[in-house]
């Protein structure tokens, strides 16, 4: 089993109880982005109460901001007339519009509030010393953060304080966790470090480290003379249902829930495939993250046209399993089945 040492730190989960609307009811929200995050707390927000504006450059988010019944101005203007602002462009562009169409226009009165530590973290923005920063992301997409909010459900997330100027940031952070609805199931407190630190390593190492995982199988047994609709049921069909089973029961039970041939050979030979070298590797790569290397690599892909992304996705796009996927895919839709 894992070899962790010593006493497993426990955060404590936050919930609605916890928070007070209250703290940002009279204050004018400024949205800037309406993407995948942006869409979904504006409108959550909105269903609270709070007065919520629109700030995005004029292209298709700003007209669906507007189909969705919000006032859309300029980015800098929204973050005159706001007094919380939310930041939800890419995190990659954040830098440039934070110094050319936020920071010029922020006072004490602003509260400035991001979805992922990656900027302010990373160094790539300072924000000014006199205002409150803070930290609220739900742990997953946007479409989902605002189905479920409507839907009467919440999702899980993270909030934390970068920098508590009025001496209400914690408050603050929890009263924004609240409006975006991620205390309907429950937040735990981060720093900007940690919060960006955990996400690269999920899609680094952990989580997306499951698409290098379920291709490397498909193509294994491909090589091996299996048709595509074999590797591919044996694989990304079946994810499914261990993940399912994930969501609905603890993990103990969730991998005992095949066979028993299954569950023997799960919890008995998957070592041998995935060796304790892929726990040193994993290590480095958490390490590497943490001294900021992949914010570097990726400044340096964008610098260069993202030639590398490009082409990784073109090669994506043409794998063998594009064909089979999209047979499974339509009986799906065809049967209505899973
Ligand atoms: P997105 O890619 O969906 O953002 C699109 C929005 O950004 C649009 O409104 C577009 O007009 C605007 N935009 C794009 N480029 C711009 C530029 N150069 N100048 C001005 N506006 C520009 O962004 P997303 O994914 O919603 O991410 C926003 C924040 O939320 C990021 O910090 C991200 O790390 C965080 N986050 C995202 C999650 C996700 O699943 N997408 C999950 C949790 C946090």
């Amino acid at each position: 089993m894992a070899e962790a040492k010593g006493t497993i730190k426990r955060d404590r989960l936050y919930t609605e109880e916890d928070a007070d609307l209250g703290l940002i009811k009279d204050r004018k929200i400024a949205v800037l982005g309406y993407g995948s995050q942006g869409h979904a707390q504006a409108q959550n927000m909105r269903d609270q109460g709070l007065d919520v504006i629109v700030g995005n450059v004029e292209d298709r988010f700003a007209e669906q901001a507007r189909a969705d019944g919000f006032e859309v101005v300029p980015i800098a203007e929204a973050v005159r007339r706001g007094q919380v602002i939310l930041m939800l462009i890419p995190d990659e562009v954040q830098a440039a519009v934070h110094k050319s169409d936020i920071e010029p226009h922020l006072t004490r009165d602003h509260t400035l509030v991001f979805a992922s530590g990656y900027a302010v973290h990373f160094g790539l923005i300072t924000p000014p010393g006199f205002l409150d920063v803070i930290l609220a992301v739900p742990n997953c997409v946007g479409a989902i953060v605002r189905e479920r909010y409507a839907r009467g459900q919440g999702v899980f997330g993270h909030f934390g304080v970068h920098q508590d100027v009025t001496g209400q940031a914690h408050d603050l952070a929890l009263a924004v966790a609240m409006g975006i609805g991620i205390l309907r199931f429950g937040a735990i407190k981060t720093t900007f470090g940690e919060e960006v630190a955990i996400n690269l390593f999920a899609e680094t190492a952990g989580l997306s480290g499951m698409i290098k995982y379920l291709l490397t199988a498909f193509e294994v047994l491909i090589e091996a003379g299996f048709s595509a609709e074999k590797a591919y049921c044996e694989t990304f069909y079946e994810v499914q249902f261990l993940v399912e089973s994930i969501c609905r029961m603890p993990f103990g039970e969730a991998v005992a829930f095949g066979s028993p041939t299954a569950t023997y050979l799960a919890l008995t030979k998957t070592g041998d495939v995935v060796t304790e070298d892929v726990r040193e590797r994993m290590r480095q790569m958490l390490a590497r993250i943490q001294a900021g290397e992949m914010v570097r690599d990726w400044n340096l892909e964008q610098l260069a046209g993202c030639p590398v992304l490009t082409q990784r996705k073109r090669e994506i796009l043409e794998h063998p399993i594009s064909e089979v996927e999209k047979l499974f895919l339509e009986r799906k839709l065809a049967s209505g089945g899973i």
